[in-house]
């Protein structure tokens, strides 16, 4: 390559990646994580130079067609029925579009049999409910063999293909941690399967990608991928019961959720409360935020969520529960507690 197309696709190239730097973050299709997120990555790359190369090329001929025929030719014919040069041109413009689109079908094929191919054997270790609008988290205990509640926070271990099932309680919801995975439909009725191979430590964020009611933008899936031991210490936290009360006030709370409304449809393993139509609160504090996604758990939002769900939440299936603010307050101190 010449020096001055050199410098001239650096500086093209240079212009993508800031173009993109700016849509990479805990969200992004731009910052893929796991093996799978850099096939669709990649995928994405080569149809976008594909497409984008056609079409700069279309505006260019467009332009020379248009520069030719300035000054009105219109009784005079541009070029001779048998012109040699247009018939080639023509020949090489038809052999480049089939080659592009040819390249596009193989590289799509071949990114989707990888995809299929990632699938393991093996029975799921995590499944993933949609609820409105939250998201029912379930992980094999490979130490009892047992399934393991959480809610609203996904863990999965580095370097590991993880097999996923999701399924719905309720309506069709999309389950997409676009660092992670494509789309994959939650839909009632049907279990669905994907796997994911987390290439990077840290959080990325998922978010629930079908129309699912009022509050489908306020679900939010918080995803973190640990190292293989924070993960299985991760995984043997949830599976252990909820820590007792540390003082009287944390007492008088644990005591207002099992015997007050809140136990009627949220679990607290190790305590009177077993209803599961709720998230299950075993390990709450252990959560970064509250209600998938909608306020950072602090006892601030706890407390706040406790007394007017429907203030943080419209249309949310928590209805007030009607406590005084000083019960609210022991709720919020006992939930504090459990990490
Ligand atoms: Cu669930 Cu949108």
């Amino acid at each position: 390559m010449s020096g001055r197309a050199s410098r001239i696709a650096s500086l093209f190239a240079g212009l993508c990646a800031a173009s993109l730097a700016g849509c990479a973050g805990p969200q992004s299709v731009f910052s893929p994580a796991s093996d799978q997120a850099r096939w669709l990555h990649g995928l994405f790359g080569l149809m976008l130079w594909v497409c984008g190369i056609a079409y700069l090329l279309v505006l260019a001929f467009l332009a020379v067609a248009l520069w030719r025929a300035r000054g009105a030719l219109a009784e005079t014919p541009i070029t001779e029925p048998h012109d040699g040069r247009l018939q080639w041109g023509l020949r090489a413009w038809a052999a480049l579009i089939v080659a592009g689109l040819l390249t596009l079908a193989v590289a799509s094929f071949l990114v989707d049999r990888a995809l299929a191919g990632a699938e393991p054997r093996g029975d799921p270790s995590v499944r993933v409910t949609g609820q409105q609008w939250w998201w029912r988290i379930e992980v094999k205990d490979p130490a009892s063999g047992r399934w393991v509640e959480s809610a609203n926070e996904l863990h999965l271990p580095l370097n590991q293909p993880t097999p996923v099932e999701v399924v719905s309680a309720d309506v069709i919801h999309s389950f997409w941690i676009p660092n992670l995975s494509g789309k994959i439909d939650m839909v009632p009725g049907r279990v669905n399967r994907l796997t994911i191979t987390p290439r990077q430590l840290g959080w990325v964020r998922g978010q629930c990608a079908e129309f699912c009611g009022l509050q489908h933008a306020q679900m939010a899936l918080d995803v973190k991928v640990d190292s293989p031991a924070d993960y299985a210490a991760w995984v043997a936290r949830q599976a252990a019961p909820a820590a007792a009360p540390k003082d009287p006030v944390a007492a008088r709370g644990l005591a207002l959720v099992q015997d007050g409304t809140c136990g009627q449809c949220h679990a607290l393993r190790g305590t009177a409360a077993a209803a599961r139509a709720a998230p299950d609160l075993t390990h709450i504090a252990g959560r970064r935020f509250l209600a998938a996604g909608a306020a950072p758990l602090t006892r601030g939002s706890l407390q706040g969520w406790i007394a007017q769900p429907q203030a943080l939440k419209p249309g949310a299936e928590m209805p007030a529960t009607g406590l005084s603010p000083r019960d609210a307050e022991a709720v919020a101190h006992y939930l504090e507690g459990l990490t």
